[in-house]
């Protein structure tokens, strides 16, 4: 019996994992683009998940979608590794039932771009295996805050807030929120550079030094929950904007087009990564938000990525945010 069962499960695992001279062709080269590097035993599981990413991939994009999939630094991991790396662990305390921030209500362009409107924006930067995309999101925003309001653009510090802004339910690598950072940035009187608090992508002790901060908040904007045309206002008529949804498995394999999913959920207990929206626009009748990832610019379309705007896809009007400097 046992023999038998032993049976089953090779030509279950063999046909599940038929793989090919191509298939390791495609391995190899990926990791010598990506400077990968395994044991034996590694080798064959990395393998067997880079090319089941890669079929998953292929699939995908001989479909009619409004995206395409590529392969990128995350194809030899599963959804679940990359969720337990990259991803909050638990929900946020993200519910700003009735936010204080008051659209304009007047008109708004059809279109911005905050990257092409001056030196507003930092390059892309990268979390590393921390699931700090909340401080990625919070020292974007303030960047280009402190940018359209000084004329300065200076890369600020997310370490700061990884090993300093607990006492605001933030939790370093495993999750927090921008209007929380916010919140923890107004109170401590401010935020250091990034060249002066450099990342390290681990939880360590507070270094915070005050008399070396170098951007400041007066006061914390938050949109309320699913106001997504409060985002379109504050976006179109003020600042880029911090937001969070709910990352599923399509998503770590995005590579260009507007982003939509059947898949994830919208509320604001399911987000679970945080990015910035640096801008908004249409593409054949498809509305859309421009937005700045922190997994390094050789994921998406150099950093960054467009999702559907105006039905709250995957909750990304759940929980948005910026400052006032
Ligand atoms: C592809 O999808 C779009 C939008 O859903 C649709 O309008 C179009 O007809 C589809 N094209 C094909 C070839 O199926
Ligand atoms: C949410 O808020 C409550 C009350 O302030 C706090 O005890 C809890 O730790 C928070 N949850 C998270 C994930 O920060
Ligand atoms: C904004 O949200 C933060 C945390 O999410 C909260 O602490 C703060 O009280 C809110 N601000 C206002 C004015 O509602
Ligand atoms: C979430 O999606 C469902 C199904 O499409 C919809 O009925 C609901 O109104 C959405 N909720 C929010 C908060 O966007």
């Amino acid at each position: 019996m046992n023999t038998l069962l032993l049976f089953f499960v090779l030509v279950s695992a063999a046909s599940a994992f038929r793989l090919s001279e191509q298939d390791e062709f495609h391995f190899k080269s990926w990791m010598a683009q990506y400077n990968k590097m395994y044991s034996l035993r590694e080798y064959y599981e990395r393998l067997q998940i880079f090319t089941e990413n890669r079929r998953r991939i292929d699939k995908h994009n001989a479909g009619n979608h409004s995206f395409t999939m590529g392969l990128n630094q995350f194809s030899d991991m599963t959804f679940g590794e990359f969720q337990k790396s990259f991803l909050w662990s638990e929900p946020q305390n993200c519910s700003a039932t009735k936010g204080n921030y008051l659209s304009s209500n007047g008109p708004h362009p059809d279109s911005i771009d905050w990257r092409k409107k001056g030196n507003y924006v930092t390059d892309v930067k990268n979390q590393g295996g921390c699931g700090s995309c909340w401080t990625f999101s919070t020292t974007g925003c303030l960047e280009s805050v402190t940018a359209i309001a000084t004329g300065k653009l200076i890369p600020l510090s997310e370490q700061q807030l990884v090993d300093c802004a607990q006492d605001f339910n933030n939790h370093g690598c495993n999750g927090g929120l921008p209007s929380q950072a916010f919140e923890y940035i107004m109170y401590s009187k401010g935020l250091m550079t990034e060249k002066d608090y450099p990342y390290t992508a681990i939880e360590g002790t507070c270094n915070y030094k005050p008399e070396m901060a170098a951007a400041f908040v007066k006061e914390v904007m938050n949109i309320t929950a699913y106001d997504e045309m409060g985002m379109v206002d504050a976006v179109g008529t003020r600042n880029p904007v911090s937001f969070a949804f709910e990352v599923t498995a399509d998503f770590m394999h995005y590579h260009s087009g507007v982003y939509t999913s059947s898949k994830c959920h919208n509320t604001t207990d399911k987000v679970n990564h945080a990015v910035l929206a640096v801008g908004y626009g249409e593409d054949n009748g498809t509305p859309y938000w421009i937005v700045k990832n922190s997994w390094s610019s050789s994921w998406g379309i150099d950093g960054y990525f467009l999702i559907e705007r105006g039905r709250n896809m995957c909750g990304l009007a759940a929980c948005s945010s910026f400052p006032v400097v």
